[in-house]
């Protein structure tokens, strides 16, 4: 496994995306809209560290109930795997709790993604880098 990218709350994603331009960071991928769990996407880039920005579409979006909570902040670490099935049990092993099923994520390529919630270092998302369409879209 490999970090991909830290996924990273906002409110307010285009002004985001601007504030993280003063602070160098390019932007990788324009913004798109994640149907399914009613997410605006856009990733970022400075040195080699990428940031997906992740903002709510509404009042049912995936992160909804996270926003309210945490406002602007970083909240998954995400890991990009060669060999998804078994990852996703090693990750299980170590103590990581799945919270969803694995589902395609349009931002990344077609790739799929789960997620799992550590009870230490919080949440981690896996993403199966060999099936989707590439790292970004
Ligand atoms: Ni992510």
């Amino acid at each position: 496994m490999k970090i991909h990218h830290i996924g990273y709350l906002v409110k307010k994603l285009d002004r985001a995306v601007e504030a993280f331009e003063t602070l160098g960071f390019q932007l990788k991928q324009k913004k798109i809209y994640d149907e399914h769990r009613k997410i605006h996407i856009v990733f970022v880039e400075k040195d080699g560290y990428v940031i997906e920005l992740v903002s709510p579409v509404g009042k049912d979006s995936v992160v909804s109930g996270l926003i309210t909570q945490y406002r602007n902040m970083p909240y998954h670490l995400c890991y990009s795997s060669n060999e998804f099935e078994k990852d996703l049990k090693y990750l299980s092993q170590q103590g990581c709790v799945q919270i969803d099923e694995p589902c395609i994520a349009p931002a990344l390529g077609n790739g799929r993604v789960v997620f799992l919630m550590s009870p230490v270092i919080g949440m981690i998302e896996l993403y199966e880098k060999n099936k989707g369409g590439g790292d970004f879209v």
